[in-house]
């Protein structure tokens, strides 16, 4: 099809407001999936992606679409649906003209939501809105249309009500796509530009890299170089999603493909960088590239010591496909060996534990999550840390600088209290509330992110009922009076349960801390103290007293299958611990510090 007969969008939705239900329709309507070769939720084809019902890597689709008797071609191209991600959303909204702005109609506007469609403005994308789950009997269109046009700013006259659950809706929205959307540029003449909106990686193939042509034109053998990483290759495969590949000889300036050119890594083709020709480079990169930077960083341990080995090499796989996970070895007195390793946020935490376990087998012990500090040492030193075990002693610091983000919280006006009172109590600095209408409230902070890693979604989620959202984002570091709080558990400092806490904070965190690990460290056979230390000062203390291990007093009788259950408890219970000295120290005690409250 001519460049005039393209579209490329993607979808902007709050998560569950039905963003994979409404592509699953569209990709049936326009005969791109049949309707018996469509798992559940075609877009996230990530297993984990689906039991979380998250999306967390991006897809794309083509389709083809009849408009007034011509062929048209759509490309969908989804977008990640966290906060963690939003570089990687920003980047996919870059390749498109247009967006979908779908909200339930049931619901609302939400903070996540608006933050993409801020973005996409800045894009200057097209925005279509869409209600959807008008099916539902508490649906009020009216209400949710006028939300968004008060808090956006977009006109919702011509808003389209759908049910992506009923199929109700779906050609309007497939023509406003071919109507409103306007077609790409046709700059098929200039040098080739490309932007990367995904990659990942293939054990046969190397890494397949999903782009969009900005401008020129690429073929199948083009010798290229990726901007920003200049490294060069020969594109040995290039072809169309429709959504699954399809090899194609040239791809022109406003079409979306793929690639693939034994690339060994992700990392060497990097989300946001610019696709060209060897031998005629693009004067300009296309803008908008950064660089991932691990805002979390936690230690990996593994249970069992002789599992380090595969430990690094599951790692070392994961990073081929995951250019933001970074990892260095770590070795802890208590611990042993493992990795320290960094991510994007917690949910990126969260997903990589969680594949490490699952596809590489591994039993893993997870310490506390930190953020990076910026430690201003007295000789004039500045020295980054994430790892409060190694922070430089308290003689040889002038200052500690720590990371502050913006956070927007939107909420029913009957939660406004409870999530001011989050907030503050996170040591946060209120900057502005606004009511965007007469119900919701959009309620702004600034506050460390390290009060934010850890249960602070959680306490938004239960402190609201459920009702409000948030986005966040990094403003900048900023000194804090920062102190170091040792745990010491039978007399020995364990370097995993150390944290940095806020100076006022220090007494209450250590008290709750112990009083946390005395619940949840089992009884051993003998007395153990647990005590919170601030250099050689104990300043909370604890202990657990001894006890005779014998479970299987509490069975009675001979009820056997009883009797087994109980062991098989036990040895489940087990499996998650660590021997610090004599001690067995269960996972949940190294995340204790998070849930404090
Ligand atoms: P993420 O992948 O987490 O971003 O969620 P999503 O926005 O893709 O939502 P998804 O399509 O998974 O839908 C969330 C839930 O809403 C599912 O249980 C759907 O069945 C349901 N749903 C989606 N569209 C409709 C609709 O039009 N009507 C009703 N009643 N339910 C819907």
């Amino acid at each position: 099809v001519p460049t005039s007969n393209i579209r490329n969008f993607c979808i902007i939705a709050h998560i569950d407001h039905g963003k994979s239900t409404l592509a699953d329709k569209l990709l049936q309507m326009t005969g791109t999936v049949q309707r018996r070769e469509m798992k559940e939720q075609f877009l996230d084809n990530m297993d984990l992606e689906r039991e979380r019902g998250i999306t967390i890597k991006l897809q794309a689709a083509r389709m083809r679409f009849i408009y007034e008797n011509k062929p048209y071609c759509l490309n969908l191209i989804d977008t990640p649906g966290h906060v963690d991600f939003s570089y990687e959303v920003s980047r996919s909204l870059a390749a498109c003209e247009g967006a979908l702005l779908v909200v339930d109609a049931s619901q609302g506007v939400e903070a996540q939501t608006l933050a993409n469609v801020y973005l996409a403005l800045e894009n200057n994308l097209e925005i279509i809105p869409v209600l959807n789950k008008i099916d539902l009997p508490g649906a009020e269109p009216s209400r949710v249309s006028q939300e968004i046009e008060e808090v956006v700013g977009l006109d919702c006259s011509n808003a389209i009500h759908c049910s992506a659950k009923e199929g109700i809706g779906i050609s309007e929205i497939l023509s406003a796509i071919v109507q409103r959307i306007p077609p790409p540029l046709d700059t098929a003449e200039r040098p080739l530009r490309a932007l990367i909106f995904d990659s990942y990686y293939d054990a046969y193939r190397g890494v397949i890299v999903y782009f969009r042509v900005i401008d020129g034109t690429i073929k199948k053998g083009d010798r290229i170089v990726f901007m920003a990483s200049d490294k060069d290759y020969f594109a040995d495969e290039i072809g169309v999603l429709s959504p699954s590949q399809l090899q194609a000889d040239e791809l022109y300036a406003g079409e979306v493909g793929y690639l693939s050119a034994s690339i060994r890594s992700v990392a060497d083709a990097r989300v946001g960088d610019t696709i060209t020709h060897y031998s005629r480079r693009a004067e300009q990169s296309l803008p908008g590239y950064k660089q991932a930077t691990p805002m979390v960083f936690c230690g990996l341990f593994p249970v069992d010591a002789d599992q380090f080995p595969e430990l690094r090499d599951a790692l070392e796989k994961l990073q081929l496909n995951d250019a933001a996970l970074e990892f260095e070895a770590e070795s802890s007195s208590a611990m042993g060996f493992g990795f320290r390793c960094g991510f994007l946020g917690l949910l990126h935490m969260e997903i990589v534990q969680e594949r490490l376990e699952r596809e590489y087998n591994l039993t893993l012990i997870t310490t506390a999550p930190s953020v990076v500090y910026r430690v201003n040492c007295i000789n004039g030193d500045t020295v980054e840390c994430s790892n409060p075990s190694v922070l430089p002693e308290a003689g040889k610091r002038r200052s500690i600088e720590e990371p502050f983000v913006k956070i927007e919280m939107l909420t029913p006006k009957d939660y406004i209290g409870p999530l001011m009172e989050l907030a503050q109590s996170r040591r946060g600095e209120f900057k502005e509330m606004k009511f965007i209408t007469e119900n919701r409230a959009s309620i702004t902070y600034i506050l460390p992110l390290a009060e934010m890693v850890g249960d602070f979604f959680d306490q938004l989620k239960s402190r609201s009922k459920g009702y409000a959202s948030m986005d966040y984002s990094f403003v900048g570091y900023n000194e804090s009076d920062l102190i170091k709080l040792d745990i010491l558990i039978n007399g020995d400092i364990v370097d995993p349960l150390a944290t940095i806490v806020h100076k006022e904070k220090a007494y209450t965190v250590g008290r709750a801390l112990t009083q946390k690990l005395k619940e949840l460290i089992p009884r051993q056979l003998f007395k153990v103290p647990i005590q919170a230390s601030i250099g050689a000062k104990v300043i909370a203390s604890e202990a657990l007293s001894a006890m005779r291990k014998d479970v299987l007093a509490k069975c009675y009788g001979g009820d056997i299958t009883r009797k087994k259950k109980l062991l098989k408890k036990q040895a489940e219970g087990k499996k998650r611990m660590k021997a610090i000295g004599k001690v067995d120290v269960p996972q949940e005690a190294f995340m204790a510090v998070l849930k404090l409250e």
